[in-house]
């Protein structure tokens, strides 16, 4: 099978900002609590006159911009979420509607939540393998303020908007991404009811069971794509670890000693903003330099389902 490597990346990121002092006002709870056990300072929310359609749409046009691709070479279209404007169109079609992309290529939503932008690298590059063109779009994208319970202090305080994208490339001889994913039906340690269910569609979920999940999920990940890939720890230029808690990222770096100029916290500025975290790290480290054309990254999520995922992604 012929690899993908990412050619550009670009992020819709809302205009709203809740500080922790904001939610002070809004459930019982304190901006030394919320920083000490998470990481998180703020969040952004969609505002007046923004959607997930608006912020995915704003991410997708800039990825295509910064890889020099046009809408009309895109051979698929992935958007993984799981808080889409609307269940039918899905996110992606909606998106190749205001992009104008081909209409004769797979434009479609994945949920596999805080995991999806790593489910849909991997879903993506087994596509283009089948595909004449060369190009895809995978997108992470998020509105979870409007699944927000504010009388559980223990999940409203954690989540935020925003979209992330990136244009990959498919090309004969290149390395797969080399993904290792998992997946662990449960209804328990979080939860997001659907439409049908008739109750309110807000995220519940049992923390400290998540954080435990968690803080295994990573090492498994990490050791995975390693072992997969023949790479070390040195090998990495760059591990990008999905933004959910800034213990859990700390404990990671911890174990396998990686040094700060190799990883990234963006939490205390988004919280946690689910299938948009990964992508967003990526865009951020795109635009401050800190990778580019050759950079090797390890990249690693977890989240609801439960599932994980970790994948090495080069950039072209
Ligand atoms: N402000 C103040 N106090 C709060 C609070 C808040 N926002 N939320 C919970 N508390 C209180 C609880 O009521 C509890 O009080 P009690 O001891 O009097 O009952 C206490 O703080 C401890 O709560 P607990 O839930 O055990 O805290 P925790 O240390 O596990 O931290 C999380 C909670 C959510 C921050 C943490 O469990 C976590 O980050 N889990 C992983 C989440 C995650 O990654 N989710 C997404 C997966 S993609």
């Amino acid at each position: 099978m012929n690899g993908i490597k990412i050619r550009g990346t670009g992020r819709g990121v809302p205009g709203k900002i809740v500080t922790n002092q904001d939610l002070e006002n809004v459930v019982d709870t304190g901006d030394e609590w919320i920083a000490s056990r998470t990481g998180i300072r703020a969040r952004h929310y969609c505002g007046e006159g923004e959607t997930f359609s608006s912020i995915t749409a704003k991410a997708a046009r800039r990825a295509l911009e910064d890889a020099g691709v046009s809408p009309s070479e895109i051979g698929a279209c992935i958007v993984a979420t799981l808080s889409g404007d609307s269940l039918v169109p899905s996110a992606a079609c909606v998106l190749q509607q205001a992009l104008g992309l081909p209409e004769d290529i797979p434009c479609f939503d994945l949920n596999a939540a805080c995991t999806g932008f790593l489910f849909a690298l991997h879903t993506m590059e087994c596509l283009l393998n089948a595909s004449p063109r060369r190009f895809g779009l995978v997108v992470g994208a998020e509105n979870l303020s409007r699944l927000l319970n504010w009388e559980d202090r223990g999940t409203c305080i954690l989540f935020g908007d925003g979209a992330g994208a990136a244009v990959v490339e498919c090309r004969e001889g290149w390395p797969s991404i080399s993904a290792v994913m998992g997946c662990h039906g449960n209804s328990e340690l979080l939860h997001v009811p659907g439409a049908e269910t008739g109750v309110h569609s807000y995220i519940s979920m049992e923390g400290t069971k998540v954080f435990k999940f968690a803080v295994e999920a990573v090492p498994w990940c990490v050791d995975q794509v390693l072992k997969k890939t023949g790479r070390t720890v040195e090998d990495i230029d760059f591990f990008v670890f999905h933004q959910a808690n800034a213990r859990i990222i700390d404990l990671a770096v911890r174990k396998y000693r990686i040094p700060p100029e190799k990883y990234y916290k963006n939490i205390a500025e988004y919280g946690n903003t689910s299938a948009a975290s990964i992508p967003l790290v990526l865009s951020e480290l795109r635009q401050q330099g800190k990778i580019g054309p050759g950079s090797r990254l390890l990249a690693v999520g977890f989240g609801g389902g439960l599932t994980w995922g970790g994948c090495l992604i080069e950039f072209a």
